[in-house]
């Protein structure tokens, strides 16, 4: 059958469009800046045509609506949870009122489909909203100790301009805070609308501004030290650039970026279902969706009947005027998007992959591509690696299971996956095997604002969505410190009490020092700890540990570059630990903590050599026995969630390890501090590779021979004594390492922020504010559990 079009008429648009004259200000402070010197033109990508003019805002714009947020933040938090939640519900209806008018406005602007712009994105912006004025509400019950961040720099792309708009500002609002947000410079209509929304709905002058521009605005809001916390979505290039720009700053971040998702699909799949599925993972929005399943790994049983029907499904796919109603795909969003998909597939033909596309052509006004299909093509090809950020899907086969976790788990990414299978015992096998921040089962880009979105591995850090995302927007109030690319600004650790143990230490050194002064000094030089055992440092060097007095106590190996290698080698053959049951950690933990504590006194004495008097030194062994005891109770507490997303499906939110952290544990409190960072990071399930306090290792490499002796299976905890922030700097550049976490200097700090851009793993520093320990509402907690595991959205079907 023939489908004739059906045009949405364009007309409220243009409307819109022609009563601010097609030209376009800033939205500083509640108001309208006059159109600036500086401008740029947005256009229609379903007609190559000029829709209006708008502003690149400068460095003193960007000032201006950075100081526009900070003054307005105080109040906006002060009005509460529910004032806050009823200007987040009248966002709500308000966009449900226009959503038409929105809809028409993103399709113009954007080129996607009318159909997708209508039932998807603009019914999942006003559902943002609607789901965070009731965290605003609850705010207070649910996160009690938490409060706002501060200014949020917002930086979103321009596939779903208005749907990352609502998935940036719902939360971030929600949470009392107030916000710059630059949309992307193809798509900054919608956000100039929804300012103008802000007003109507007499949000507070400053909560919201919108600023328009380029990459170099961008660059400007991420540099303002009035913003306290950057959230970004877009490539993983500029991703980078973003993390290496705030190291060190003081900013929190989270950087939602790119993907190469796989599509599995078994043999036992419903092959038309999962046709329907490609559909929606490639097409929708051409290709241009971050999770899109770009790489369909099918099991080769059912490759040739997937191919068949897929090809028949193209043929009768329909592009075209992104406003015609009866249209599948609409436009590329710009010519330069265009060209760099054009020039992928070119590259893939080169490498010997077949390339099939429909037979119909594509309109010739406007920037189209066809739906693309690519077979025999290798894993290792560019167009099997490479986010193509358009319609095109590579097909891969495999035979097994394992061979597909493998394939799937082949990328830098980790965005997001699906699993076609009617066997519910192997989709749930192999959805905790995928590297991916979202599992889909018989489903896919699906989502909700009740489920976190974000990535594993070089597609970010951080969630969107859920309760899990709200963490992005808060910090907790009593400053306990740290602060990462996921932790918190907080910085403003409490020292009192950490300050009050070093004036004990300090005052009790010398009664130590004469105290053990008829002693002979011990003289032990005890080894790295790397897979279970005790390893000599690569650099046969060794450096003195000094008593408080100045005397030297012993001997520790000087680990370096080749010894942090071996010992995350090491914690990588440990992964089995995080397959070990929560009950089976929390029992080693337990076990730690007997051994710990038969041997109390010969760790306090040893505490006592770096300065602590008896009393404290007792104590500081008692709290870390009870600490230990705080991870083997969490170890199998800590659990996720069920989202009731509104489809047919529950999800899961399943809090995962990261995998192998390094942790570069505090100099304070030798024994307590390493604990206290080791063990919620073990107790996860994660492996870690630590380097312990330069200043008084022993108590750390005394504990290696607790591990010993508890069943702690080897690799799990390696030790590498020497130069802290040079170990610091090699695990923050180390590709497999997929966390650090670091309890040092300011300058250090910066320096391991700096150095992930590598893998652009997770880190999470004190930027040199020391951390009370002792107090067990700072030195341990939930802020511990939440920097030890990603949660994973695994999306079921269940129900009608
Ligand atoms: P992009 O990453 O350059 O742009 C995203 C946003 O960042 C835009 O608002 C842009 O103005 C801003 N920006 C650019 N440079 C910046 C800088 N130095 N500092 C701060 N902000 C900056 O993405 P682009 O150029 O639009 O697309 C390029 C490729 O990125 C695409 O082909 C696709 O592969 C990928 N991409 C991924 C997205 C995702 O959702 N993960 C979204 C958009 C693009």
């Amino acid at each position: 059958m023939e489908y004739g079009p059906a045009p949405e008429s364009s007309a409220p648009g243009s409307a819109w469009l022609e009563r601010h004259g097609r030209r376009f200000g800033l939205f500083i402070g509640g108001g309208w800046t006059e159109p600036g010197q500086d401008t740029f033109e947005t256009l229609n990508p379903g007609t190559a045509k000029p829709l209006a003019t708008l502003t690149q805002a400068s460095a003193t714009d960007v000032d201006r609506a950075v100081k526009a947020a900070g003054k307005a933040q105080p109040d906006w938090w002060a009005l509460g949870g529910h004032g806050r939640a009823r200007h987040l519900y009248a966002i709500a209806r308000q966009i449900q009122k226009h959503s038409r008018f929105f809809a028409v406005l993103e399709s113009l602007d954007n080129g996607k489909p009318i159909r997708e712009s209508r039932d998807i994105d603009i019914p999942l912006v006003a559902r943002h909203f609607y789901h965070h004025a009731g965290w605003a509400q609850l705010m207070a019950q649910e996160l009690p100790e938490r409060v706002p961040v501060g200014v949020i720099g917002q930086i979103i792309p321009w596939n779903f301009p208005l749907l990352m708009l609502a998935w940036k500002i719902a939360p971030a609002l929600a949470m009392g805070n107030t916000i710059v947000l630059k949309p992307a410079e193809f798509t900054s209509l919608t956000a100039l609308r929804f300012a103008e929304l802000c007003r109507e709905i007499g949000l507070p002058a400053g909560v919201v501004n919108i600023i328009t521009g380029d990459g170099r605005t961008g660059e400007l809001l991420v540099k303002h030290p009035g913003v306290d916390k950057i959230a970004f979505t877009g490539s993983t290039e500029v991703g980078r650039i973003i993390r290496s720009a705030t190291a060190g700053s003081g900013k929190k971040l989270s950087l939602e970026l790119g993907g190469k998702s796989p599509f599995v699909v078994f043999s036992d799949a419903d092959l038309d279902s999962v046709v329907e599925g490609v559909v929606d993972a490639i097409w929708f929005n051409q290709g241009q969706v971050c999770c899109a399943g770009s790489r369909i790994l099918v099991h080769e049983g059912v490759a040739d009947r997937l191919v068949t029907k897929l090809k028949e499904r193209m043929e009768t796919l329909r592009l075209g005027d992104p406003l015609d109603k009866a249209v599948d795909m609409g436009a590329i969003i710009a010519p330069v998007q265009l060209q760099k998909i054009q020039e992928l597939v070119r590259r893939g033909e080169n490498e010997g992959a077949t390339l099939w596309q429909p037979s119909w052509s594509c309109p010739q006004d406007g920037w189209f591509f066809p739906p693309t299909l690519f077979t025999e093509v290798s894993p290792a090809a560019t167009i099997a690696e490479v986010e193509i950020f358009g319609p095109v899907v590579v097909l891969m086969t495999f035979r097994t299971p394992a061979e597909a976790v493998e394939l799937a788990n082949n990328t830098r990414y980790g965005l997001a996956a699906s699993v076609w299978t009617e066997n519910i015992n192997l989709a749930l096998d192999i959805a905790p095997q995928l590297k991916a921040g979202t599992v889909w089962i018989n489903c896919t880009n699906v989502f909700d604002a009740a489920s976190g979105f974000g990535g594993y591995r070089e597609s970010g850090f951080g969630r969107e969505g859920g309760r899990e995302g709200l963490r992005e927007y808060v910090r907790f109030a009593d400053g306990k410190g740290g602060r990462s690319g996921k932790g918190g600004r907080s910085g403003r650790a409490t020292t009192t009490r950490s300050g009050g143990k070093s004036a004990r230490a300090a005052a009790s050194a010398t009664t130590a020092g004469s105290a053990s002064s008829a002693l002979p000094p011990i003289d032990r030089t005890p080894k790295l700890y790397i897979a279970g055992k005790q390893t000599r440092p690569d650099s046969g060097y060794s450096f003195p540990v000094l008593d408080a007095a100045g005397r030297q106590i012993g001997e520790v190996g000087q680990g370096n570059r080749k010894d942090i290698r071996s010992a995350v080698e090491a914690a990588h053959k440990a992964d089995s630990w995080a397959r070990l049951t929560a009950h089976g950690r929390a029992q080693v933990l337990y076990y730690l903590a007997e051994n710990l504590a038969a041997r109390a006194d010969e760790f306090g004495n040893r505490l006592e050599l770096f300065g602590a008097n008896s009393a404290d030194a007792q104590q500081e062994v008692s709290f870390t026995i009870e600490r230990i005891y705080t991870y083997a109770a969490w170890a199998d507490k800590y659990d996720g969630r069920v989202h009731p997303t509104p489809f047919r499906n529950v999800t899961l939110a399943m809090p995962e390890p990261l995998g192998v952290i390094g942790i570069v544990a505090p100099e304070s409190w030798p024994l307590l501090g390493f604990v206290s960072t080791v063990l919620p990071a073990i107790a996860m399930g994660n492996t870690v590779v630590a380097v312990p306090s330069a200043r008084a290792p022993l108590a750390a490499t005394d504990f290696y021979q607790v591990l010993d002796t508890s069943d702690v299976p080897a690799g799990v905890l390696n030790i590498v004594t020497g130069n802290a922030d040079e170990l610091a700097a090699v695990l923050a550049g180390h590709d497999d390492v997929d966390g650090v976490w670091y309890f040092g200097t300011s300058e250090g700090s910066a320096e391991v922020e700096r150095l992930s851009i590598g893998n652009m793993k997770r880190t999470w520093v004190d930027l040199g504010q020391p951390r009370d320990w002792e107090n067990p509402r700072i030195g341990a907690g939930e802020e511990f559990l939440e920097q030890a595991t990603q949660v994973k959205n695994i999306w079921i079907p269940y129900g009608e």
